[in-house]
């Protein structure tokens, strides 16, 4: 086997599968930030990729040009139990401040210390002496442990990409020790806020008694320092982004402009297009948009005659059940808006629970006068920041729930808490009727954000932090 410097663990593999006309498979590059973000570095390095192909028993060994991808293969019981059982129906919701319950079941949870057993002996088995070793996500929590013992000798660091949950809610978890022992075996653990930060320092105080040798376990200036026995655990706040520069280029481009016009047309050439683009989940607040929307129109705050709405809803977990219940939820109150304030040949929402191309998206996203992100709980929201990458222009105005990530960066949206309901529809009501100078102005601010802190400079910060940390250790500290 071929071996790798630098080696990305992820649940995902970073290709999709594409099946041609013929039937012949090609393999193609995910189109997402992450993968865009450490593509050059691995293409630069030896790199290798660790990840599962998203099908049952796969054993197919994927290619892309310059990078080792090492796949692991999953049975049909286990995506049931380690995929949609223990990380997207315990997980998931637990460290989403468990807007659904959270599912306790030990099969569930002896299938994922399997499959992360799996995942860390790939690793193992890809990574040359001293690689660096980069665990990505809530699915894999105990691979750097595992990894350590398999080989003391890599460099490891883990980045949780959903929010980390309160400490009272975190303890509900009957493996909660087990997984703050996996994650200390990384070198460096990185959050999207300093509060995630904060949440795990005090949780490895109290779990496991880790202490820093000074005594103190805290976020001390940038970092936050957990000794455990001889090694030094640091951990900090890395709030990820996206490619703006490419983002920006491409809303420029003569065929975004057009098609972004023949999409206004094809609504009907309505006054203001309002736009939300998630995954079909529950943490989104998809639900909330729509009833504020619902109200706005019943109060007459927004005219129906005057105004589209086009909510793209990527299929996402759809064997989960809380997942078929929040999309009947979302696909009726769809109906009930359209029934009302509809009239034939123009309904005002435009739903597809479909994946959209991606310059179908960007499209979308230029031609929106007003973006609608609410989720009730978010690690970052990267839809945010693509939003603003796409106006140039200065028009276009965000409205952001205070509780994603990405609404410590971009302060100037119309922030609202989307359990507030009213609030909800105020901030949109504000957005609507925003003044022309007032709305140039914020997203002038959010846009100074969002073009200087890209994905690249994330993957290079916590990549830097990574190597300076590995480095006190193994110099004895
Ligand atoms: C979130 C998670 C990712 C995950 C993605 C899509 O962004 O942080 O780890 O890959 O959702 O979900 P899926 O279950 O389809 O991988």
């Amino acid at each position: 086997h071929a071996r790798a410097d630098f080696v990305v663990v992820a649940n995902r593999l970073p290709v999709d599968k594409e099946v041609l006309d013929d039937g012949t498979v090609r393999w193609k590059q995910s189109p997402g930030g992450l993968v865009t973000a450490l593509e050059p570095i691995l293409r630069e390095n030896t790199g290798a990729w660790v990840g599962w192909s998203g099908t049952a028993d796969s054993a197919e060994n994927p290619e892309i040009d310059g990078v080792i991808i090492r796949a692991v293969p999953l049975s049909s019981q286990e995506i049931a139990e380690y995929y949609e059982g223990f990380s997207n129906a315990t997980l998931w919701p637990l460290y989403h401040d468990v807007i659904v319950k959270p599912e306790y079941h030990r099969e569930w949870w002896d299938s994922y210390v399997e499959v992360n057993r799996r995942f860390a002996e790939a690793a193992s088995e890809a990574a040359s002496e001293g690689a660096i070793v980069w665990v990505q996500d809530y699915q894999l929590q105990l691979v750097p442990k595992m990894l350590r013992m398999l080989r003391p000798d890599l460099r490891i660091g883990f980045f949780l990409h959903i929010p980390f949950p309160p400490v009272e809610l975190f303890m509900q978890l009957p493996w909660r020790r087990e997984i703050v022992e996996g994650l200390l075996g990384a070198d460096l653990i990185g959050f999207h806020l300093p509060g995630g930060a904060q949440n795990f320092l005090y949780l490895a105080r109290r779990l496991a008694g880790y202490s820093s040798s000074k005594g103190t376990v805290g976020v001390r200036g940038k970092f936050g320092v957990v000794q455990v026995g001889f090694r030094t655990v640091r951990v900090g706040a890395f709030p990820i982004s996206i490619d703006s520069a490419d983002l920006d280029a491409k809303a420029k481009s003569r065929t975004t402009r057009k098609r972004a016009g023949d999409i206004r047309k094809e609504l009907g050439n309505p006054k203001t297009i309002l736009l939300g683009v998630d995954r079909l989940d529950y943490t989104k607040g998809i639900d909330v948009r729509l009833r504020a929307l619902s109200e706005l129109l019943a109060e007459k705050r927004l005219d129906p005659d005057e105004i589209a709405m086009i909510q793209l809803a990527t299929p996402s977990r759809e064997r989960v059940d809380s997942y078929k219940r929040m999309r009947a939820g979302i696909e009726q109150l769809v109906g009930n808006i359209n029934g009302m304030y509809g009239t034939v040949g123009h309904p005002i929402v435009q739903y597809l629970h479909r994946p959209v191309p991606r310059d179908e998206l960007i499209s979308y996203y230029y031609a929106a006068d007003v973006m609608l992100v609410t989720p009730l709980r978010d690690g970052m929201n990267l839809v945010a920041k693509e939003y603003v990458a796409c106006h140039s222009d200065l028009r276009g105005a965000l409205v952001l729930s205070e509780f994603t990530g990405a609404a410590a960066e971009l302060r100037s949206a119309y922030i609202a808490n989307p359990y507030d309901i009213e609030g909800v529809k105020d901030a949109i009501d504000a957005a609507v009727h925003h003044d022309v100078d007032d709305g140039r102005r914020r997203m002038r601010a959010m846009r100074r954000q969002v073009m200087t802190h890209t994905v690249s400079r994330w993957a290079a910060s916590f990549l830097g932090a990574l190597q300076a940390t590995t480095d006190v250790t193994h110099s004895g500290d």
